[in-house]
């Protein structure tokens, strides 16, 4: 059997991971050849290949980034495009694809999977707003780099009796802000779920000086003021139709400085958050989507994706698993609340 290999989307750690166990356990156990697709859902449909065989993914397991390539091409929205990745599908003889992928990747491979390409998904984004699992690879490896920011930028801000407010990405789920907020005891923690009211945010943070420390806010790129009070961001859309985010930190920054007359700096981690080694949490995790993955093509198990549900690996359709975004409840933004200010 030739199996297709693609990672679309925005890269995260621990895609090699999935790439290096889906090349073992296909080409040790199961006798598959494998092939891989560059740049996401672009390789299928220009015909870009590269080979895959075990030399491939030797020493990649502790790497970040993905040895096939990253892009957020929507095959979708081209012309003929289903018809040409079929067309490409067809030409190299491949019987069935692993599209390691988010929402958007996902979405394309539950369109295919409609149109009769065989295709299995694994769930990647440092977001974790999948619906469909308890987990995705990428978010424990973000969260840990935003910790360490917020633990390095407590020390300075307390030197110079500033504010200063951490960006971190989420555009439309906020669980890289709240966890790392909790894990490094941030003051304010805002995200896109819940509209904030920048006089709570001024009154928290006028409270965090009155106590004798610094204010550390943490912000996820999604988060919106309510009403409208601060103004609304415009930027570029993606191909999938996404506005690029980035500012929000600033703005707050600005804003804080205006109210209270205290210094505030936003520092944006940025892709900072998305680079880099994989933490042991999401390199486990990665090879056993890897390994269950190649399990599903084996059993010809197509159109499902594999997901964490708790510490079990299962298989779950990729309609469903694309159907909603998994945002943070609001009963666990309240849990923090109480470390707030
Ligand atoms: O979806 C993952 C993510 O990192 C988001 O958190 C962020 O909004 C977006 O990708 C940024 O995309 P890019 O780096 O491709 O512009």
């Amino acid at each position: 059997m030739r199996v297709g290999v693609l990672t679309g989307g925005g890269d995260c750690p621990g895609l090699n991971a999935v790439i290096r166990a889906v090349v073992r356990k296909g080409v040790e156990t199961y006798g598959f050849e494998l092939v891989g697709f560059r740049d996401g859902w672009r390789g299928p449909l220009d015909d870009d290949t590269m080979p895959l065989g075990v030399d491939q993914v030797r020493g990649i397991l502790p790497r970040g980034g993905t040895i096939l390539g990253s892009s957020r091409t929507n095959p979708i929205k081209v012309e003929g495009g289903v018809e040409r990745i079929t067309a490409t599908l067809e030409r190299h003889g491949i019987d069935a694809l692993v599209a390691i992928g988010g929402e958007d990747t996902l979405g394309v491979a539950a369109r295919l999977h409609t149109a009769g390409v065989p295709v299995v998904g694994v769930p990647k984004t440092i977001d974790n707003d999948l619906s469909a699992t308890d987990y995705t690879f990428g978010f424990d490896t973000a969260v840990n780099i935003a910790m360490e920011a917020i633990d390095r930028l407590h020390t300075t801000a307390e030197s110079h009796h500033r504010v200063l407010i951490v960006e971190v990405m989420g555009r439309h789920a906020g669980w890289i802000a709240l966890h790392a907020g909790l894990a490094g005891g941030a003051n304010v923690i805002l995200i896109p779920e819940r509209p904030f009211d920048i006089g709570r945010v001024i009154e928290y943070v006028e409270h965090r000086f009155q106590t004798r420390y610094s204010p550390i806010l943490v912000v996820a790129e999604g988060a919106t003021p309510a009403e409208g009070t601060m103004g609304v961001l415009s930027g570029e859309l993606d191909a999938f139709g996404h506005v690029r985010l980035g500012g929000i930190g600033d703005r707050i920054a600005a804003e804080v400085e205006s109210r209270t007359g205290k210094e505030a700096r936003c520092a944006v981690l940025g892709h900072i958050q998305r680079g880099g080694t994989p933490t042991a949490f999401d390199r486990v995790l990665a090879t056993r989507f890897g390994l269950h993955a190649i399990d599903a093509i084996k059993d010809g198990d197509h159109g499902k994706m594999v997901a964490l549900r708790g510490t079990d690996i299962v298989r779950v359709g990729l309609d469903e698993a694309v159907a909603t975004l998994k945002t943070v409840p609001i009963e666990r933004y309240t849990e923090a609340e109480v470390f707030f200010g």
